[in-house]
């Protein structure tokens, strides 16, 4: 099969977590760069990407690679991408999101025009079309531009990965599910471990958690724009992927997931939710404030993103809920705690420094992930861990 370059970006900072989720899907990498990492793979790794890959915003299919300093420039080089092997000749395509840093050329209209008329001078040639007749898939472009070095690459995936298709109701300020995912991954939490998110709003950490602990595939529901690529994928690619994630579904799973907030109507969301992404029988969720968080068991996890005044009102209210967080926190024996906030002063009120802290981008939000370490459980003799 054909050999391609594939593009997966991420969210800024969360790059190591992707890496390390390509690698064990067997590919291998070939740069890794701010919010994005690329790897090698044929058709059948654009549907595994897809359809496995937690973390990654979206697969794309590199097909070119230049500097370009001028308009002039980006037309020649835009040209000379063999755009008929991957464009069948009723393709629509066109630049469906330009980014510029640092480079000379940043009117994303400008490049938007300029590339899409030299795909069409270019197909036009080598189908001896006098029209392009658009009339059959879409090949959308995304296009980086990084210090005059230009990127262009066709957008396999649609939709952004984070859309799994389970969550419809989602509550005032919820974390994406790719996020949710790498912030799970980037913990010691495994499935034999007890999860607990006291602010689980819509409910995507319990419900991300969940579907890594029954090896349900983020993408096994839902579909993606390169499904419609006859011409690069053969349907048995997509087929194969789908039973391979079939078969990895384990929703017998024994787990001790819970999430709980103060908002009754938000539990109700995040059941429903959980219902549709096929694990509410996983997982415990409750109306509770972080007020009444206890556990009897020892050597659990708290993975959360609480309230961080995202509207003006609840600001002064900050430092007395951090405050709780920070009580309940003690009160749990050899626990580990993980938020990821940006509240500024969370580490005072909490009462606490956190053992680790991680600056990472919500979108345009600067956010921190507060780690905060308990003790490892000890090992059975059989090598197995136990939970006191
Ligand atoms: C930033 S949101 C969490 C979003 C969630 N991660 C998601 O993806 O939907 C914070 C949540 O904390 C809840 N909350 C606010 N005060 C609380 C309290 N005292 N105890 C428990 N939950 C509280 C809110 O109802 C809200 O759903």
């Amino acid at each position: 099969m054909v050999r391609y370059e594939l593009i997966a970006p991420c969210h800024f900072g969360l790059e190591a977590v992707l890496k390390k989720e390509i690698i064990d899907l067997g590919y291998e990498i070939t740069e890794v760069e701010n919010g994005r990492v690329s790897f090698e793979g044929d058709a059948e790794a654009i549907c595994r990407a897809n359809i496995f890959l937690r973390t990654a915003e979206r697969v794309l299919l590199k097909v070119g690679g230049f500097q370009a300093l001028t308009f002039d420039e980006l037309f020649e080089r835009t040209r000379e991408i063999p755009w008929e092997n991957y464009l069948p000749k009723d393709a629509k395509c066109w630049v469906k999101k330009a980014s510029s840093i640092n480079s000379k050329l940043f009117s994303p209209s400008d490049i938007q025009r300029i590339m899409k008329k030299a795909v069409v001078r270019r197909m036009q040639a080598e189908y001896d079309l006098e029209q392009m007749p658009e009339t059959g898939s879409e090949y959308p472009l995304r296009v980086f531009f990084y210090k005059d070095q230009v990127t262009v690459a066709i957008d396999t995936s649609g939709d952004s990965l984070h859309k799994r298709g389970y969550r419809q109701l989602t509550s005032k300020a919820p974390i994406t599910e790719t996020l949710a995912a790498a912030l799970i991954m980037l913990t010691p939490w495994k499935k034999d471990r007890i999860l607990v998110d006291p602010f689980c709003g819509s409910g995507t950490f319990p419900i991300e958690a969940a579907m890594i602990a029954a090896g349900i595939a983020p993408g096994l529901n839902r579909s993606f724009l390169s499904e419609d690529w006859k011409n690069l994928i053969p349907r048995k690619c997509w087929y194969d992927a789908i039973d391979e994630a079939s078969e990895m579904v384990d929703d017998t799973v024994e787990v001790d997931i819970q999430g709980y907030d103060i908002d009754g109507e938000v539990i109700k969301a995040a059941r429903e939710n959980a219902k549709r992404a096929g694990v509410d029988h996983l997982i415990h969720f409750q109306q509770r404030p972080i007020a009444e968080l206890s556990h009897p068991k020892k050597y659990g996890f708290i993975i959360s993103n609480p309230p961080y005044g995202e509207r003006l009102e609840e600001k002064k209210d900050l430092p007395a809920l951090y405050r709780q967080i920070g009580e309940r926190y003690k009160a749990l024996d050899s626990w580990s705690m993980y938020l990821i906030t940006a509240y500024e002063d969370a580490e005072r009120d909490i009462g606490r420094k956190a053992d680790k802290n991680r600056k990472i981008y919500n979108g345009m939000m600067k956010t921190y992930y507060y780690q905060f370490m308990g003790p490892r459980p000890p090992k059975r003799k059989t090598g197995d861990t136990v939970e006191a």
